[in-house]
Protein backbone atom coordinates (compact mmCIF):
# COMPACT_ATOMS: atom_id res chain seq x y z
CA UNK A 1 0.00 0.00 0.00
CA UNK A 2 1.32 3.38 -1.38
CA UNK A 3 0.16 6.61 -1.09
CA UNK A 4 1.94 8.75 -3.87
CA UNK A 5 1.93 12.67 -3.69
CA UNK A 6 2.82 14.67 -6.55
CA UNK A 7 4.09 18.25 -5.26
CA UNK A 8 3.89 20.77 -7.86
CA UNK A 9 5.33 18.50 -10.57
CA UNK A 10 6.55 20.23 -13.73
CA UNK A 11 8.45 18.65 -16.78
CA UNK A 12 9.60 21.24 -19.61
CA UNK A 13 11.60 19.19 -21.99
CA UNK A 14 14.38 20.63 -24.00
CA UNK A 15 13.17 23.17 -26.25
CA UNK A 16 9.30 23.00 -25.51
CA UNK A 17 7.51 26.11 -25.30
CA UNK A 18 5.16 25.41 -22.87
CA UNK A 19 5.49 22.94 -20.14
CA UNK A 20 4.49 19.57 -20.49
CA UNK A 21 3.42 18.88 -16.97
CA UNK A 22 2.94 22.18 -15.08
CA UNK A 23 2.87 22.44 -11.49
CA UNK A 24 0.60 19.19 -10.84
CA UNK A 25 -0.42 18.82 -7.23
CA UNK A 26 -2.49 15.25 -6.46
CA UNK A 27 -2.87 13.25 -3.82
CA UNK A 28 -3.19 9.64 -5.07
CA UNK A 29 -4.39 7.21 -2.19
CA UNK A 30 -3.05 3.78 -1.32
CA UNK A 31 -4.84 0.86 -2.68
CA UNK A 32 -7.19 2.67 -5.74
CA UNK A 33 -7.70 3.43 -9.00
CA UNK A 34 -6.75 6.63 -10.47
CA UNK A 35 -6.89 8.01 -13.76
CA UNK A 36 -4.96 10.69 -15.61
CA UNK A 37 -7.30 11.85 -17.83
CA UNK A 38 -6.85 14.39 -20.59
CA UNK A 39 -6.65 14.73 -24.85
CA UNK A 40 -3.77 13.71 -26.68
CA UNK A 41 -0.68 15.60 -25.68
CA UNK A 42 -1.72 17.00 -22.48
CA UNK A 43 0.83 15.59 -20.80
CA UNK A 44 -0.47 11.93 -19.05
CA UNK A 45 2.32 10.20 -20.40
CA UNK A 46 5.21 12.54 -19.22
CA UNK A 47 3.61 12.36 -15.85
CA UNK A 48 3.81 8.91 -15.29
CA UNK A 49 6.74 8.28 -16.38
CA UNK A 50 8.06 10.90 -13.91
CA UNK A 51 6.19 8.51 -11.25
CA UNK A 52 8.03 5.47 -12.58
CA UNK A 53 11.41 7.30 -13.04
CA UNK A 54 12.14 6.85 -16.32
CA UNK A 55 12.42 10.84 -17.17
CA UNK A 56 13.56 13.28 -14.41
CA UNK A 57 10.91 16.09 -13.42
CA UNK A 58 11.97 19.94 -13.66
CA UNK A 59 11.12 21.25 -10.82
CA UNK A 60 8.54 19.81 -7.85
CA UNK A 61 8.35 16.32 -5.73
CA UNK A 62 6.86 13.05 -6.26
CA UNK A 63 6.57 11.25 -2.79
CA UNK A 64 5.73 7.42 -2.03
CA UNK A 65 4.16 7.18 1.38
CA UNK A 66 5.27 10.80 2.22
CA UNK A 67 9.36 10.13 1.25
CA UNK A 68 10.50 11.49 -1.95
CA UNK A 69 11.48 9.09 -4.34
CA UNK A 70 13.36 11.53 -6.90
CA UNK A 71 16.78 10.07 -5.88
CA UNK A 72 15.92 6.71 -6.12
CA UNK A 73 16.39 4.93 -9.30
CA UNK A 74 13.51 3.74 -11.45
CA UNK A 75 14.37 -0.32 -10.71
CA UNK A 76 13.95 0.32 -7.28
CA UNK A 77 11.27 2.68 -7.16
CA UNK A 78 8.77 -0.08 -6.80
CA UNK A 79 6.76 1.46 -9.59
CA UNK A 80 6.04 0.06 -12.90
CA UNK A 81 4.82 0.90 -15.77
CA UNK A 82 2.90 -0.87 -18.88
CA UNK A 83 1.75 -0.60 -22.30
CA UNK A 84 1.86 2.28 -24.11
CA UNK A 85 5.38 2.51 -26.25
CA UNK A 86 6.26 -0.77 -23.71
CA UNK A 87 6.51 -2.99 -26.43
CA UNK A 88 7.55 -6.93 -25.49
CA UNK A 89 10.89 -8.09 -26.02
CA UNK A 90 10.30 -9.65 -29.86
CA UNK A 91 13.25 -12.11 -30.01
CA UNK A 92 12.31 -13.79 -26.14
CA UNK A 93 9.41 -16.11 -25.57
CA UNK A 94 6.22 -15.38 -23.22
CA UNK A 95 8.17 -16.47 -20.12
CA UNK A 96 10.98 -14.88 -20.83
CA UNK A 97 9.05 -11.66 -21.23
CA UNK A 98 7.70 -12.41 -18.26
CA UNK A 99 10.42 -13.29 -15.75
CA UNK A 100 13.10 -10.47 -17.33
CA UNK A 101 12.13 -8.49 -14.43
CA UNK A 102 12.96 -10.81 -11.99
CA UNK A 103 15.89 -12.46 -13.89
CA UNK A 104 17.49 -9.04 -14.16
CA UNK A 105 17.23 -8.96 -9.96
CA UNK A 106 18.89 -12.26 -9.93
CA UNK A 107 16.43 -14.39 -8.67
CA UNK A 108 17.21 -17.99 -9.13
CA UNK A 109 16.12 -19.68 -11.99
CA UNK A 110 13.52 -22.30 -10.72
CA UNK A 111 12.25 -19.29 -8.49
CA UNK A 112 11.58 -17.58 -11.43
CA UNK A 113 10.01 -20.60 -13.30
CA UNK A 114 7.68 -20.58 -11.13
CA UNK A 115 6.88 -17.48 -10.19
CA UNK A 116 6.22 -17.16 -14.33
CA UNK A 117 3.61 -19.85 -13.79
CA UNK A 118 2.11 -18.04 -11.20
CA UNK A 119 1.58 -15.23 -13.24
CA UNK A 120 1.20 -16.62 -16.83
CA UNK A 121 -2.39 -18.09 -14.60
CA UNK A 122 -2.95 -14.76 -13.03
CA UNK A 123 -3.68 -13.03 -16.48
CA UNK A 124 -4.64 -16.19 -18.07
CA UNK A 125 -2.72 -17.27 -20.23
CA UNK A 126 -1.14 -20.94 -19.30
CA UNK A 127 -0.30 -22.92 -22.62
CA UNK A 128 1.45 -19.77 -24.16
CA UNK A 129 4.68 -19.99 -22.50
CA UNK A 130 6.71 -20.55 -25.06
CA UNK A 131 5.23 -18.64 -27.86
CA UNK A 132 6.69 -15.75 -29.34
CA UNK A 133 4.99 -12.10 -28.98
CA UNK A 134 4.55 -12.27 -32.73
CA UNK A 135 2.39 -15.25 -32.32
CA UNK A 136 -0.27 -13.30 -29.93
CA UNK A 137 -3.13 -11.64 -30.22
CA UNK A 138 -3.21 -7.52 -29.42
CA UNK A 139 -5.12 -8.75 -26.20
CA UNK A 140 -2.81 -11.68 -25.32
CA UNK A 141 0.16 -8.97 -25.85
CA UNK A 142 -1.61 -6.99 -23.03
CA UNK A 143 -1.85 -9.91 -21.03
CA UNK A 144 2.09 -10.69 -21.23
CA UNK A 145 2.74 -7.21 -20.39
CA UNK A 146 0.71 -6.76 -17.48
CA UNK A 147 2.29 -10.01 -15.88
CA UNK A 148 5.82 -8.86 -16.63
CA UNK A 149 5.08 -5.58 -14.63
CA UNK A 150 3.22 -7.80 -11.97
CA UNK A 151 6.29 -10.36 -11.33
CA UNK A 152 8.06 -7.72 -9.49
CA UNK A 153 5.50 -6.78 -7.26
CA UNK A 154 5.09 -3.58 -7.01
CA UNK A 155 3.46 -1.38 -4.84
CA UNK A 156 2.12 1.24 -7.24
CA UNK A 157 1.25 0.35 -10.66
CA UNK A 158 1.09 2.52 -13.63
CA UNK A 159 -0.95 1.80 -16.79
CA UNK A 160 -0.68 3.92 -19.95
CA UNK A 161 -3.86 3.57 -21.92
CA UNK A 162 -4.08 -0.05 -20.98
CA UNK A 163 -7.07 -0.59 -23.34
CA UNK A 164 -7.27 1.15 -26.38
CA UNK A 165 -6.05 -0.69 -29.44
CA UNK A 166 -8.28 -3.41 -28.26
CA UNK A 167 -11.98 -3.98 -29.59
CA UNK A 168 -14.79 -3.73 -27.67
CA UNK A 169 -14.88 -7.25 -25.99
CA UNK A 170 -11.37 -7.54 -25.33
CA UNK A 171 -11.59 -3.81 -23.51
CA UNK A 172 -13.91 -5.50 -21.45
CA UNK A 173 -11.61 -8.43 -20.75
CA UNK A 174 -8.91 -6.64 -19.80
CA UNK A 175 -11.04 -4.05 -17.78
CA UNK A 176 -11.94 -6.84 -15.30
CA UNK A 177 -8.48 -8.08 -15.06
CA UNK A 178 -7.01 -4.97 -14.56
CA UNK A 179 -9.48 -4.55 -11.42
CA UNK A 180 -9.47 -8.06 -10.51
CA UNK A 181 -5.30 -7.73 -10.17
CA UNK A 182 -5.69 -4.12 -8.44
CA UNK A 183 -7.92 -5.67 -5.98
CA UNK A 184 -6.21 -8.84 -5.39
CA UNK A 185 -2.61 -7.00 -4.66
CA UNK A 186 -4.18 -4.00 -3.62
CA UNK A 187 -2.20 -1.83 -5.65
CA UNK A 188 -2.19 1.47 -6.33
CA UNK A 189 -2.86 2.24 -9.52
CA UNK A 190 -2.66 5.07 -11.85
CA UNK A 191 -4.02 4.74 -15.26
CA UNK A 192 -3.76 7.19 -18.20
CA UNK A 193 -6.90 6.96 -20.86
CA UNK A 194 -7.97 10.18 -23.42
CA UNK A 195 -11.18 7.97 -23.45
CA UNK A 196 -13.82 9.64 -19.98
CA UNK A 197 -15.29 6.32 -20.28
CA UNK A 198 -12.69 4.13 -19.55
CA UNK A 199 -12.08 6.89 -17.01
CA UNK A 200 -15.07 6.24 -15.22
CA UNK A 201 -15.67 3.07 -15.38
CA UNK A 202 -12.45 2.09 -14.48
CA UNK A 203 -11.23 4.69 -11.76
CA UNK A 204 -12.51 5.69 -8.08
CA UNK A 205 -10.95 9.08 -8.73
CA UNK A 206 -10.30 10.99 -12.23
CA UNK A 207 -7.40 13.79 -12.32
CA UNK A 208 -8.18 15.93 -15.62
CA UNK A 209 -5.82 17.41 -17.25
CA UNK A 210 -5.46 19.88 -20.18
CA UNK A 211 -2.18 21.47 -21.46
CA UNK A 212 -0.59 19.85 -18.57
CA UNK A 213 -2.14 21.44 -15.88
CA UNK A 214 -4.94 20.35 -13.43
CA UNK A 215 -8.06 21.02 -14.10
CA UNK A 216 -10.04 19.19 -11.77
CA UNK A 217 -9.63 16.11 -9.30
CA UNK A 218 -12.54 13.64 -7.56
CA UNK A 219 -14.95 11.45 -7.98
CA UNK A 220 -16.12 10.22 -11.45
CA UNK A 221 -19.72 11.86 -10.59
CA UNK A 222 -18.33 14.78 -9.70
CA UNK A 223 -17.35 15.97 -13.26
CA UNK A 224 -20.91 15.05 -14.34
CA UNK A 225 -23.18 16.88 -11.45
CA UNK A 226 -20.49 19.22 -10.62
CA UNK A 227 -18.11 20.37 -13.17
CA UNK A 228 -15.63 23.15 -12.24
CA UNK A 229 -15.47 25.04 -15.78
CA UNK A 230 -17.58 25.05 -19.22
CA UNK A 231 -14.59 22.96 -20.62
CA UNK A 232 -14.56 20.31 -18.26
CA UNK A 233 -18.14 20.11 -18.47
CA UNK A 234 -17.68 19.69 -22.39
CA UNK A 235 -15.48 16.88 -22.07
CA UNK A 236 -17.55 14.81 -20.17
CA UNK A 237 -20.52 15.22 -22.66
CA UNK A 238 -22.17 18.39 -21.48
CA UNK A 239 -24.02 19.89 -24.23
CA UNK A 240 -26.56 22.99 -22.77
CA UNK A 241 -25.49 26.14 -21.38
CA UNK A 242 -27.40 28.94 -20.94
CA UNK A 243 -26.45 32.44 -20.18
CA UNK A 244 -27.41 33.85 -17.25
CA UNK A 245 -26.84 36.49 -14.15
CA UNK A 246 -27.36 35.26 -10.79
CA UNK A 247 -28.14 37.34 -7.71
CA UNK A 248 -28.42 35.38 -5.09
CA UNK A 249 -30.42 32.12 -5.39
CA UNK A 250 -31.92 33.76 -8.73
CA UNK A 251 -30.78 33.35 -11.81
CA UNK A 252 -31.87 35.70 -15.28
CA UNK A 253 -31.82 33.87 -18.16
CA UNK A 254 -32.82 34.35 -22.06
CA UNK A 255 -34.87 31.61 -21.22
CA UNK A 256 -36.72 33.52 -17.85
CA UNK A 257 -35.73 33.40 -14.43
CA UNK A 258 -34.34 29.79 -12.86
CA UNK A 259 -33.61 29.04 -9.05
CA UNK A 260 -31.37 26.46 -8.06
CA UNK A 261 -30.12 26.50 -4.44
CA UNK A 262 -27.81 23.77 -4.72
CA UNK A 263 -25.56 25.74 -7.11
CA UNK A 264 -22.54 26.84 -6.24
CA UNK A 265 -21.81 30.10 -4.92
CA UNK A 266 -21.16 32.22 -7.67
CA UNK A 267 -22.57 35.86 -8.38
CA UNK A 268 -22.78 37.55 -11.92
CA UNK A 269 -22.49 36.34 -15.02
CA UNK A 270 -22.72 32.26 -15.30
CA UNK A 271 -23.51 29.58 -17.59
CA UNK A 272 -26.50 27.49 -16.13
CA UNK A 273 -25.72 23.69 -17.21
CA UNK A 274 -27.85 20.73 -16.71
CA UNK A 275 -27.37 17.43 -18.46
CA UNK A 276 -29.71 16.41 -21.14
CA UNK A 277 -30.94 13.59 -19.21
CA UNK A 278 -32.26 15.45 -16.18
CA UNK A 279 -34.29 17.80 -18.47
CA UNK A 280 -37.91 16.85 -18.22
CA UNK A 281 -39.90 17.41 -21.57
CA UNK A 282 -44.00 18.23 -21.66
CA UNK A 283 -46.66 19.16 -24.07
CA UNK A 284 -48.62 20.98 -21.32
CA UNK A 285 -46.82 21.54 -17.95
CA UNK A 286 -46.59 24.54 -16.82
CA UNK A 287 -44.96 26.10 -13.47
CA UNK A 288 -41.15 27.52 -12.50
CA UNK A 289 -37.98 26.36 -13.43
CA UNK A 290 -39.34 25.80 -16.95
CA UNK A 291 -39.09 27.05 -20.82
CA UNK A 292 -41.05 26.28 -24.21
CA UNK A 293 -39.46 25.17 -27.14
CA UNK A 294 -39.97 23.57 -30.16
CA UNK A 295 -37.94 20.13 -31.18
CA UNK A 296 -35.84 20.40 -34.27
CA UNK A 297 -34.84 17.25 -34.45
CA UNK A 298 -34.85 13.57 -32.89
CA UNK A 299 -32.44 10.90 -33.34
CA UNK A 300 -34.00 7.11 -31.75
CA UNK A 301 -30.96 5.74 -29.96
CA UNK A 302 -32.04 2.26 -28.95
CA UNK A 303 -32.24 2.82 -25.49
CA UNK A 304 -33.51 6.31 -25.65
CA UNK A 305 -34.13 8.88 -28.23
CA UNK A 306 -32.06 12.63 -28.31
CA UNK A 307 -33.85 15.79 -28.86
CA UNK A 308 -32.69 19.26 -30.22
CA UNK A 309 -35.08 21.74 -29.55
CA UNK A 310 -35.33 25.55 -29.69
CA UNK A 311 -36.32 27.09 -26.91
CA UNK A 312 -37.90 30.90 -26.03
CA UNK A 313 -38.96 33.10 -23.00
CA UNK A 314 -40.72 36.06 -23.22
CA UNK A 315 -37.82 38.29 -24.03
CA UNK A 316 -37.28 38.85 -27.58
CA UNK A 317 -33.67 37.38 -27.21
CA UNK A 318 -33.00 34.55 -30.06
CA UNK A 319 -33.81 31.54 -28.83
CA UNK A 320 -31.21 28.78 -26.79
CA UNK A 321 -30.83 25.55 -28.31
CA UNK A 322 -30.84 22.90 -25.61
CA UNK A 323 -30.53 18.98 -26.10
CA UNK A 324 -32.52 16.83 -23.60
CA UNK A 325 -32.54 12.68 -23.03
CA UNK A 326 -35.91 10.85 -22.74
CA UNK A 327 -36.28 7.42 -22.03
CA UNK A 328 -37.05 5.35 -25.76
CA UNK A 329 -40.76 5.73 -25.76
CA UNK A 330 -40.18 9.68 -26.22
CA UNK A 331 -39.57 9.24 -29.59
CA UNK A 332 -43.38 8.31 -29.99
CA UNK A 333 -44.04 11.24 -27.60
CA UNK A 334 -42.45 13.80 -29.55
CA UNK A 335 -42.14 14.81 -32.85
CA UNK A 336 -40.08 17.17 -34.79
CA UNK A 337 -41.89 20.97 -35.29
CA UNK A 338 -44.22 19.91 -31.97
CA UNK A 339 -44.15 23.00 -29.28
CA UNK A 340 -43.33 21.17 -25.87
CA UNK A 341 -42.64 22.75 -21.99
CA UNK A 342 -38.92 22.19 -20.61
CA UNK A 343 -38.57 21.30 -17.12
CA UNK A 344 -35.39 21.66 -15.79
CA UNK A 345 -35.50 20.45 -11.75
CA UNK A 346 -33.41 22.76 -9.78
CA UNK A 347 -31.43 20.49 -7.75
CA UNK A 348 -30.29 19.35 -11.03
CA UNK A 349 -29.24 22.72 -12.11
CA UNK A 350 -25.41 23.44 -12.10
CA UNK A 351 -23.68 26.74 -12.34
CA UNK A 352 -19.96 27.48 -14.19
CA UNK A 353 -18.41 31.01 -14.73
CA UNK A 354 -19.03 32.50 -17.73
CA UNK A 355 -15.52 32.59 -19.79
CA UNK A 356 -14.56 36.36 -20.54
N1 LIG B 1 10.63 13.40 -25.37
C1 LIG B 1 9.97 14.52 -25.63
N2 LIG B 1 10.61 15.64 -26.06
C2 LIG B 1 9.95 16.79 -26.31
N3 LIG B 1 8.61 16.92 -26.15
C3 LIG B 1 7.91 15.86 -25.74
C4 LIG B 1 8.55 14.59 -25.46
N4 LIG B 1 7.59 13.72 -25.05
C5 LIG B 1 6.42 14.40 -25.08
N5 LIG B 1 6.60 15.67 -25.49
C6 LIG B 1 5.56 16.73 -25.61
O1 LIG B 1 5.00 16.93 -24.33
C7 LIG B 1 3.60 17.08 -24.42
C8 LIG B 1 2.91 16.00 -23.58
O2 LIG B 1 3.15 14.74 -24.16
P1 LIG B 1 2.62 13.39 -23.51
O3 LIG B 1 2.98 13.38 -22.08
O4 LIG B 1 3.10 12.26 -24.34
O5 LIG B 1 1.03 13.58 -23.66
P2 LIG B 1 -0.14 12.50 -23.57
O6 LIG B 1 0.38 11.23 -22.99
O7 LIG B 1 -1.17 13.18 -22.70
O8 LIG B 1 -0.68 12.33 -24.96
C9 LIG B 1 3.25 17.02 -25.89
O9 LIG B 1 3.20 18.34 -26.36
C10 LIG B 1 4.41 16.28 -26.50
O10 LIG B 1 4.64 16.67 -27.83
MG1 LIG C 1 0.39 9.29 -23.87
Amino acid sequence: MTQVDLQRLTKIYPGGENPAVHHLSLTIPDGRVTALLGPSGCGKTTALKMVAGLIKPSAGDILFDGISVLGVPTEKREAVMAFQNHLLFPHMSVSENIGFGLKMRGVDRTAVRQRVADMLALVRLPGLEARRPYQLSGGQQQRVALARALIVEPKVLLLDEPLSNLDAHLRSEMRELILDVQQRFNLTTIFVTHDQEEAVVLADQIALLFEGQLQQYGPPQAFYDRPLSERVARFFGGVNFIPGHKRGEDIQTPLGLFQCPSAPLLDGAVLLTIRPENIQLDSHASGANGAYGRIKSSVYMGTHARFKILAEGNSPQPPVAIEVVTGAAGVNQFAVGQRVRLHLPSEKIWLVPAER
